[in-house]
């Protein structure tokens, strides 16, 4: 496990980290060795699958509810499995953005107080931030490198140059892949969410049943668009009727092919496009949920091993959304001399690119 040659060392930190931007509520513990080596000494994640499953989708005031009344729970139980107390944090980091803003309010609001109480410095991170920055935790990689960010709420493709130094290189223009995912899924009356259960599907299925579009492909900035895919399925969909389990299968099957082949010719172009810059990747690194999937995650094995790149992906469990990224990020910064007042505001939006490094 450990930071890349270009991070600073010198100073162990141990660092408590909190997450609820979404539908996850999520605390964990990480220590910053002094070689700047990162470990994890808890990670505990409370999914509200059940909260939601009955509506297809994350309910905003459901998930700030639970929020409430889970995250005290969660955080204990961080602190005990790490056998830490807040005496001895450097610092407590939550997760300021973007995402649900109710949610978003329980975790900084929360970070506040036992910053105030245990006279702490808090750190605001950036959610994407700390996706981008996942990786740091357990490789050893320096930047700059090109992060593929595929969740529910963001595709992107982001040159990461340093901490806080963030270039947007491409993203969707409409739909994420993990919403198309899940879109799909609710047509198709599969359970949400709906990524993990289109994968498990498309395995039996016919990827050449059904012939959908591709947007975007080929043109020569490394943007997305899925909507167009999601409209495909839905009328192919209504053209069968009958939604067997083999219907089910190849739709699933035929979606993913057309994500795989979007998402290799998209990483593809960005690959080209930096290859003769000044940030030229030292490898492409996947994030998020959508960072999971097995198909994707060994079409962008050829696609980089075709580029001479190396390819890095963090373990399943850190691609999702968690408290050890937030509290990775949060030594990163912390390191850095990077903290934030008890006065930060949460934030809704807050892109990464644009003025993250403020
Ligand atoms: O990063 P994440 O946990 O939460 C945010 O959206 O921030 O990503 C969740 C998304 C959902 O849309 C889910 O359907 C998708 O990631 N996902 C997957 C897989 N596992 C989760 N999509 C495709 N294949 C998977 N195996
Ligand atoms: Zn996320």
């Amino acid at each position: 496990m450990g930071a890349g040659p270009d991070s600073c060392y010198g100073l162990s930190m141990l660092i408590l980290g909190i997450e609820t931007t979404c539908d996850e509520t999520a605390a964990a513990v990480v220590h910053r060795r002094e070689d700047g080596e990162g470990e994890i000494r808890s990670n505990v994640i409370h999914s509200q699958l059940l909260e939601h499953r009955d509506y297809g989708g994350v309910v905003p005031e459901i998930a700030a509810r639970a929020h409430v009344e889970l995250l005290d729970t969660v955080i204990r139980r961080a602190m005990d499995r790490a056998g830490a107390r807040f005496s001895q944090l450097d610092a407590i980091a939550a997760a300021a953005g973007p995402g649900l803003i109710g949610g978003v309010i329980v975790g900084l609001t929360t970070a506040k107080a036992i910053a105030l109480v245990a006279r702490k410095p808090l750190i605001a991170v950036n959610h994407l931030e700390a996706h981008a920055l996942t990786i740091r935790l357990t490789h050893r990689i320096g930047f700059p490198y090109l992060l593929l960010l595929v969740s529910g709420g963001h595709t992107q493709l982001i040159s990461v140059e340093d901490v806080g130094r963030y270039r947007y290189i491409g993203g969707t223009v409409d739909d994420a892949i993990g919403e198309a995912y899940d879109k799909t899924a609710k047509m198709l009356s599969l359970p949400y969410p709906g990524g993990p259960e289109v994968e498990r599907r498309a395995a039996f299925g016919d990827p050449r049943r059904f012939s959908l579009p591709r947007p975007m492909i080929g043109r020569p900035e490394p943007n997305f668009s899925l909507s167009g895919l999601k409209t495909a399925i839905r009328i192919e969909a209504e053209k069968l009727g009958a939604l067997t389990d083999d219907n089910i299968a190849d739709l699933c099957a035929s979606f993913q092919a057309a994500v795989v082949d979007i998402v290799v010719d998209r990483v593809r172009v960005a690959l080209g496009l930096l290859r003769n810059s000044a940030w030229k990747p030292r490898a492409l690194v996947v994030a998020g949920g959508v960072g999971a999937n097995r198909t994707i995650r060994s079409a962008l094995q050829t696609v980089t091993s075709d580029a001479g790149t190396p390819l890095m992906l963090p373990p399943p469990e850190l691609c999702t959304d968690n408290g050890a990224m937030i509290a990775w990020a949060g030594a990163e910064r912390l390191v850095r001399g990077m903290v934030d007042s008890l006065d930060t505001s949460p934030r809704s939006r807050w892109p990464l690119g644009q003025d993250a490094a403020a």
